[in-house]
Parts: C-alpha cells; structure tokens; sequence
C-alpha cells in the first residue's frame, strides 16, 4: 500500500491522538497529503512532526468541530494548502459521565450529543461540496459498537454513535450518484485515553470484564482501526458506501 495515495488529499478531524492520528500517519506514508486538525494544538502539531519526520507532507489547523462555522474554515484551510480534499476521516471523541438513563444530567447529554453527532454534521457538511469540487472521493466516519448495540450507563454515547451511523448512510444515499462515498467504522474497545478518562485502568476488573467483551480476546489498537478506515477511503473500497465496518475482535459476534 505504500505510496498508493500519492497526488491525494486527506484530511483528519480528531488527529491528536489516538485513531485520528494513526489515520493521519497512515495516510501520508502511503503518499497522501494530510490536513491534520483537531481542539488539541500542542497533539496536532506532534502528530505534524511525525510525518514530516518520516519524509510524508501535512500540516495543521486548530479546529473545534463543535462550533460549524471552524468546520467550514478548516475545510477552505485544506483547500488552501493543497489545492483539493479527497479523503476525510472523522474521528473526533471525548469521555463520557456513566448514568443509567434515568439519572443522566441534561446537561451532559447536551455535551455528549454535541460532541459526538452534532460535530459530525458540522464536519460533513462543510466538507462533502468541497469533496465534490474535487472531483470526488470519500468519508469515512469513526463511530463504535457503540452504535451498533447498547451498553449499559452510556445513554447519550450509544444514542450519538447510533446516529453517527444513521447520518453516515443519510450522506451515502445522497451523495453516491456525485462521487462521493460515506463509511462508518465501528471500533470495539480500544486501549487510548478515551478508556483511561472513563477510570478504566490497566489490570483492573472493569478492563478485564471489557476486554472478555471481545472474541479475540484482548482491546484493539489504534493501527488496526486505521487500517479499515484507510481502506474505506482508498479505490479498493469503490463500491463501498453507506456501510458500517465492526472493527472489533469479535465484539458484536458474540
Ligand atoms: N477508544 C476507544 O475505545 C473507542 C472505541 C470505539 C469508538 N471510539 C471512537 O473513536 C473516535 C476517536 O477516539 P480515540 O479513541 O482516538 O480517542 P482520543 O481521545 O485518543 O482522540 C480523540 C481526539 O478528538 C479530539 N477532540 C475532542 N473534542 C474535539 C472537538 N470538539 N473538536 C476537535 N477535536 C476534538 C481530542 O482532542 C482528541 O485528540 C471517537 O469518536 C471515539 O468515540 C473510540
């Protein structure tokens, strides 16, 4: 796959860290040129520095995806710098408060909802005409299991995931006859600080009872989310739109 993306145009909403930057990285070794964005500066611009380290192009702008009228801007900064958008992966996140529905605050619904499902809206509709300026090409949405199947004390997460993927076929069934193609993927449980914030810690209990979760028997890693999210937004995908890729280690099989 090296190289194979070369005279392409990434751009990674949520590339800090964990996914968004394996994504990013992954993108510009194989010869992509990548916008690198999210709320975190000091992490985009360590993940700018790895891949201009390993000989790859990208570049960063700050962009809070919460706020729609940052999500158009970030999009003209990628038009700017390197005159085209063709391949975008959102993968944006942030902890969530554990409460059982009846009990969760409106206040942390707002937050979750915001951050997870509203971002993705801002993001893909300032970023789906400029896609299609381009010539075409291709979004691939990070969602979860989580939005696939429930999980108890998580109810605005597992409502905001399952509309993620709900949003990301409403866009494929749109877009599809203009050349552009809309995936989700649904990661199973990952070790990144999403799951440190949420007191998951190494060797607890609760790690153990999660990680049983899956058939592999162990959390995924960033790299292997990358991976399918890459692929989705390479040709190999062409005929691949409006679906939702588990990558989980057997999570939903089970
Ligand atoms: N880690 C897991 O176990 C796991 C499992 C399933 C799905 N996911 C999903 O994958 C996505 C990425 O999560 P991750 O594990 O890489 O987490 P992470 O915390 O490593 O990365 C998330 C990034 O999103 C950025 N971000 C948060 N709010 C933002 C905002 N308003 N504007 C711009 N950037 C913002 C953060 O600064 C951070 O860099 C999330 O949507 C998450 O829900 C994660």
């Amino acid at each position: 796959m090296e190289g194979t993306l070369h005279g392409r145009v990434g751009l990674v909403t949520g590339a800090a860290a964990g996914i968004g930057r394996s994504i990013a990285v992954g993108l510009a070794r194989r010869g992509a040129h990548v916008m690198i964005s999210d709320i975190d500066a000091e992490g985009g611009h360590d993940t700018v520095r790895s891949i201009l380290d390993a000989g790859g192009h990208a570049v960063f702008h700050a962009c809070d995806t919460t706020d729609p009228t940052e999500c158009e801007t970030l999009v003209d900064a990628t038009l700017g710098a390197f005159g085209a958008v063709h391949m975008v992966a959102n993968s944006l996140g942030a902890g969530s408060h554990a409460a059982l529905t009846a009990d969760f605050p409106p206040e942390e619904w707002r937050e979750v909802i915001s951050t997870h499902l509203d971002a993705v809206f801002y993001c893909m509709r300032a970023q789906i005409p400029a896609i299609i300026r381009s010539g075409g090409g291709a979004i691939v949405n990070i969602a979860s299991v989580l939005g696939l199947v429930a999980w108890p004390q998580a109810p605005a997460y597992v409502a905001a995931k399952h509309g993620v993927i709900g949003l990301t076929k409403a866009a494929a069934v749109e877009y599809a006859p203009r050349g552009v193609r809309v995936n989700a993927v649904a990661p199973g449980i990952l070790e990144t600080s999403l799951l440190t914030e949420a007191g998951v810690t190494a060797g607890s209990e609760i790690q153990a009872f999660v990680t049983e979760k899956h058939a592999a028997g162990r959390l995924g890693t960033p790299e292997e989310i990358a991976e399918a999210a890459i692929w989705l937004l390479s040709d190999g995908a062409s005929f691949t739109t409006g679906a939702t890729l588990p990558v989980d280690g057997g999570f939903t099989a089970l």
